[in-house]
């Protein structure tokens, strides 16, 4: 953030009204997200980060509801759907491309089932085929949760536009992947049916005061944003090329603003996992079988020519 936003924002927040609950409706920051994402309010829930909302989303769930998980995906899906006690099917990701199986869904064994797509997905990159998850759409026996937490990073359409369209739909945003991940705030938009549900389960003041009115200020500054993504999808870019080039790396394209590797043999991994420590590099690393794999967050432009600097001696 600029030296000029960050006094704008002290200033701004400074006014907050905090010896006061949280207005638990939030009407002003729903009429100026209903403009920013062009939907129609009462479509909004807010949440302590999106994991709050996956929570509230699980928690919701009859215990005969299955949650049909793609496989990697973003970890707290499977998390909290074990830690309430709910049937999990696993969606295994083709293993070239990490798409969609073309049957997702059609041997569905329970009547009711919630899928959970990172759209993005984390941590693989891309974007699964979007004429699969309209498909699962039309069987209203469904619920499916689109999470666009990395969407900031791609050129693919946002699934809020089919939330007219569709009742069974879910769509998570989050502000964490675009520079504001300490604040906590999810949003969760889905048509009436649903929001009524979640309702029941929220706690009234689960988003504070201060996190409310940072939202609102940031909303009216989002060009500021917008110059970061765009830096972000540029260096994304450039690391991509330059790992695309190291012998020992599969680089895998990405539209979020990290990307998946994945090293040669477990000769390299121990070898490379030995390079990371001394040259203090943390990168995300895997169990169940992706043992091979990293995923590395696009940082700035001087941390990125300075790990593929340091992979060039490799
Ligand atoms: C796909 C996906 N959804 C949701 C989240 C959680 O975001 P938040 O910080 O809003 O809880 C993450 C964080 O890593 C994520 O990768």
């Amino acid at each position: 953030m600029s030296k000029k936003i960050k006094q704008r924002y002290a200033n701004f927040i400074k006014d907050t009204l905090i010896n006061l609950y949280p207005d638990s409706s939030s009407g002003n920051l729903i009429k100026l997200l209903e403009a920013f994402y062009n939907t129609a309010a009462k479509s909004f829930i807010f949440g302590n980060g999106s994991d709050e909302l996956i929570s509230i989303i699980l928690l919701s769930l009859k215990k005969d509801v299955v949650v049909n998980i793609p496989t990697p995906s973003f970890s707290m899906y499977d998390i909290i759907a074990r830690y309430n006690d709910l049937k999990i099917n696993y969606i295994k990701l083709d293993e070239k491309c990490f798409d969609l199986p073309k049957n997702a869904g059609i041997n569905q064994s329970s009547a009711n089932n919630i899928y959970f797509f990172s759209y993005p997905n984390n941590p693989t990159g891309n974007h699964f085929d979007s004429d699969i998850i309209k498909g699962l759409l039309e069987n209203k026996n469904n619920i499916v949760v689109v999470d666009e937490a990395y969407i900031y990073f791609s050129n693919k359409e946002s699934f809020i536009k089919y939330i007219p369209e569709y009742d069974n739909l879910i769509v998570l945003r989050t502000f964490s992947k675009i520079g504001l991940a300490g604040l906590r705030f999810g949003m969760l938009f889905s048509g009436g049916r649903l929001i009524n549900e979640f309702n029941k389960i929220k706690l009234p003041f689960n988003v504070n005061s201060l996190t409310l009115s940072s939202i609102e200020f940031f909303l009216d500054n989002f060009s500021e944003f917008e110059k970061n993504i765009k830096k972000t999808v540029n260096q994304r870019e450039k690391l991509y090329s330059a790992l695309k080039k190291v012998g020992f790396i599969c680089a895998y394209p990405s539209d979020a603003n990290f990307i998946l590797i994945r090293l040669k043999d477990n000769k390299i991994k121990t070898r490379f996992n030995r390079f990371l420590k001394d040259n203090k590099i943390i990168i995300r690393s895997f169990t169940g079988g992706m043992e091979l794999f990293y995923r590395i967050t696009v940082g700035t432009p001087a941390e990125n020519k300075k790990l593929i600097d340091y992979l060039k001696g490799f």
